[in-house]
């Protein structure tokens, strides 16, 4: 009797309480937004491009740092502040860690790669690998690679200076080939980079807002090809051709060369010899590696791009870290990672990079997985959520004059860098945070350093000896990036033999 009892009471309590739940969240608003229409919702408001500024735009309008939108029935959360960002991603990660499920992935064969896995045991696998590979110390094992590449990076820029995007591009790009696979490019036109780059284009502009009608109406996936209007299916099987080359082929090289000329092991040699995975999850670690080549190649290149294109706008900054360097320094040799924490200026100019260009302005989406209450607000489970690092980056009360790139802004009044700025939120936040956040601060932070040592930046001139004025504007891409722009890039006269 006594059980029944309790049993009965347990019931009745939980009744309750799902009563009280429910009834609680249905009174609930969502957060504030454009007003949907019927059945298309906001279809009509959502921008096609630079989607970022738009949203931006409305945390002003709606006075909200919390935007809700609905994409025929798809209901989409904008976080505009740091701190609901870490409200939501992190201190309710449990429900908001998941990935929205984009049809065109499954086509062009990434549905494995690492950032579109939904949250659970084979991501836990992944986030495993790679944080064995990109903790801290794993990372300054691999400072050798990054200083032979950045070595190579100087010297093409110091030969072809008018080319140095392009350089900026085979660094990015060769690092995590040559930290994951060991993989040595024959030349800058080595065929495999070309194709490995062509398939990281062809997922950028996948993910384009409104690039394909597949991604909103996911049944589409099954039309045939030959069917009209169905031709994203051969562009998406041509992609896939591609990204799996990408991921197999460097494998397929390293798995055969644990071991470089030099002794050394490359990363998949490693997780292969030391078994970091049971061995019928070779595909896991296929998945892990070209997941990080993926992420880390448009990333970093934009960062680098970014620091170009500070360096030849603010002369001030240029000439402040410059003589950071010569303190610190001297001029004997070129900075390297020992010196990072005598150098915060430098440190700053970097934290700078990310906040001015964060390089992807709208983060990964997340998806809610399950109904949630935030700040008076009900979250539908389903919702994705956008975090606007860009909206984040430009808030006055935060970073005054936001669009001034002015790396004193991490700096206290007596050089020393601020505390609690070194986590840009560029990186994202919470359990999906970029774990190659650590390799991606050092394989920027060292170019960063040498370039200002050994080059002077500054405008381009046009033909009549006018500067000519870089564009502000971003690409609008995947991984965003400054216009493609000209400066005058001269080799110091210390460094001459490196032409
Ligand atoms: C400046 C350089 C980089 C930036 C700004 C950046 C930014 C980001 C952002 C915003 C996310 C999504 C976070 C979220 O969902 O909340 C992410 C995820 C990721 N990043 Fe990075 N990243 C950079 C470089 C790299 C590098 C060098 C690697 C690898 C070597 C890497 C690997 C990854 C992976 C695998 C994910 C997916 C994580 C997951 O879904 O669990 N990233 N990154």
């Amino acid at each position: 009797m006594s059980s029944f009892l309790s049993w009965a009471l347990g019931l009745g309590f939980f009744l309750l309480y799902a009563f009280r739940r429910f009834a609680f969240r249905r009174r609930l608003p969502l957060p504030p937004g454009p007003k949907p229409l019927p059945v298309i919702g906001n279809v009509l408001d959502l921008p096609t491009s630079r989607d970022w500024l738009t949203f931006t735009e409305w945390g002003r309008k709606y006075n909200s740092p919390l935007i809700y939108a609905d994409a025929l029935g798809q209901g989409i959360l904008i976080v505009n502040s740091p701190d609901d960002a870490v409200g939501l991603l992190e201190e309710r990660a449990q429900s908001t860690s998941d990935r929205p499920y984009f049809p065109l992935f499954f086509l062009m064969g990434l549905e494995t790669n690492t950032a579109n896995l939904s949250y659970g045991t084979l991501w836990r696998k992944h986030r495993k690998v790679l944080h064995q590979s990109m903790k801290k110390d794993a990372v300054e094992r691999h400072q050798p690679i990054l200083v032979n590449q950045a070595s190579q990076l100087l010297r093409n820029i110091a030969k072809d200076p008018s080319s140095f995007m392009r350089y900026c591009k085979i660094y990015s790009g060769s690092l995590v080939l040559d930290i994951y696979y060991g993989y040595d490019r024959s030349s800058d036109k080595d065929p495999f980079f070309l194709r490995a780059e062509d398939a990281v284009v062809q997922i950028s502009r996948a993910i384009l807002p409104g690039a394909f009608a597949v991604n909103a109406f996911p049944l589409l996936r099954y039309v045939p090809r030959w069917f009209p209007g169905a031709g994203f299916q051969d562009w998406a099987a041509n992609a896939k051709r591609l990204i799996v080359e990408a991921r197999n082929f460097p494998f397929d090289l390293a798995k055969a060369n644990p071991t470089k000329d030099d002794g050394t092991s490359t990363l998949v040699g490693q997780w292969l010899q030391e078994r970091v995975l049971e061995p019928e999850d070779e595909p896991v670690l296929r998945d892990v590696a070209g997941s990080a080549f993926i992420a880390g190649i448009d990333t970093t290149y934009s960062s680098l791009v970014t620091l170009f294109l500070a360096l030849t706008l603010y002369p001030d900054v240029q000439r402040k870290a410059r003589e950071e360097i010569l303190r610190v320094v001297g001029t004997n040799r070129l900075p390297n990672l020992q010196d990072r924490p005598s150098l915060p200026y430098l440190d700053a100019i970097f934290r700078e990079i990310l906040r001015w260009r964060p390089p992807v302005p709208l983060g990964i989406p997340h998806k809610v997985s399950r109904d949630e209450v935030y700040n008076g607000h009900f979250i539908p489970a389903g919702t994705i959520i956008l975090t606007n690092y860009w909206a984040m980056t430009r808030d006055e009360s935060l970073h005054p004059d936001p669009e001034e790139f002015r790396p004193e802004r991490f700096l206290n009044s007596d050089g020393t860098l601020k505390p609690g700025t070194d986590r840009p939120y560029a990186f994202g936040f919470g359990r999906r945070v970029c774990p190659g956040r650590l390799l991606a601060a050092d394989s920027i932070w060292i170019p960063l350093a040498q370039v200002i040592t050994m080059f002077n930046i500054t405008k381009a001139k046009d033909e009549y000896g006018n500067d000519i004025q870089p564009s502000l504007e971003l690409t609008d891409e995947g991984a965003t990036c400054p216009d493609p722009f000209q400066c005058n890039i001269v080799l110091r006269r210390e460094y001459d033999d490196w032409r």
